[in-house]
């Protein structure tokens, strides 16, 4: 049992915004992460690749990686088209995710927010007893659309998700726009049950990851590296990094799995792999323990 479930999304909302890499790339990457002690992992998903280019190919990643037993390996689908690919394809759990803000979930799956809520509930209904199905709440902080979102709306969203059937749900900093004073102000309204999605596009991810766990919560999605970014979203910047989170829980005492030095390899590939450095704070400066050796 690890105290804090961190679930890796790097293979997915990393890659989703970068060129596309090859499948083979994916693979190493995927392979990588669970190496480095990752135990849920968001592979693929499964949607348009008119929509989204770099996620082509989820089935061929899927066949390839070498599963680990215990590992959780999930998808994303928007649809259920992409829920039956990705049962077909053996993932063991799925999210969908619905925005709070009707704009953005406009862009990003062209579907009102209560088509959306229908579909998951269709989703969840594939799925039924075989994977279970985290429900994302993106834009859950603030919308770059309509601006402050009311908390207890977001948690309505959220309870409309469960009654769809969804197993569990995650809300999402998309854009950037979380503050702790904001997380505390959702966390009211929904308890601390919940995971957390946090992007670092105004350097507050790691400050929200801390008040929330503050507050109890023990579940977050990071990105290798600090990958990723909405194509839907202007601006969207990277998730909170991964080895930035690890970093501070292994200060704080709080187990996760993952093993820093070695995730810290795998980020050093990543770079390669999508061809520039990537904006992790301790991918650039190495860990605390890690002692200078010039002069
Ligand atoms: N997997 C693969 N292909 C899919 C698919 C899926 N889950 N869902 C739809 N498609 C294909 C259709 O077969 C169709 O292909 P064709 O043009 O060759 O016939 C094409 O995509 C368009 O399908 P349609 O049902 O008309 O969808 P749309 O154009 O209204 O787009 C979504 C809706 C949801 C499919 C699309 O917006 C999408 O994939 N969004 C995901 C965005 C995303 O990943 N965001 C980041 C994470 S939150
Ligand atoms: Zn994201």
């Amino acid at each position: 049992m690890v105290d804090v479930h961190i679930r890796e999304v790097g293979p997915r909302d990393g890659l989703q915004a970068e060129e596309p890499v090859a499948v083979a790339d994916r693979v190493a990457l995927i392979d990588g992460l669970v190496g480095a002690g990752v135990g849920n992992i968001e592979a693929v998903s499964f949607v348009s690749p008119k929509a989204v280019p770099a996620m082509a190919g989820a089935a061929d990643v899927m066949s390839a990686i070498g599963r680990v037993p215990g590992v959780t390996y999930t998808a994303l689908v928007p649809n259920e088209k992409g829920a039956e690919l990705a049962l077909a394809a053996g993932v063991d759990a799925l999210s969908v995710t619905v925005s709070a803000s009707p704009a953005y979930n406009e862009k990003n799956v062209r579907m009102t927010v209560d088509e959306s809520v229908d579909m998951t509930g269709r989703i969840c209904a594939l799925a039924g007893e075989r994977v279970p199905v985290d429900a994302v709440v993106s834009c859950a902080f603030g919308s770059p659309y309509e601006g402050d979102l009311d908390p207890e709306d977001v948690h309505h969203l959220g309870r409309r998700l469960y009654d769809e059937g969804a197993t569990s749900l995650t809300y999402a900093d998309t854009t950037g726009m979380a503050t702790p004073r904001r997380v505390d102000d959702l966390l009211d309204c929904t308890g601390p049950d919940v995971g957390l999605h946090l992007h670092e596009t105004r350097g507050t991810a790691l400050v929200n990851a801390y008040a929330a766990l503050e507050r109890g919560v023990r579940r977050f999605d990071t990105s290798v590296g600090g990958l990723g970014g909405s194509p839907f979203a202007a601006g969207a910047a990277g998730n909170l990094a991964t080895e930035d989170l690890v970093h501070l829980l292994d200060d704080l005492g709080l187990t996760t799995g993952i093993d820093l030095e070695r995730l810290l390899a795998v980020s050093a590939q990543v770079a390669a792999m999508v061809g520039h450095a990537v904006p992790s704070r301790v991918a650039a400066a190495g860990p605390r323990s890690r002692l200078s050796t010039s002069a």
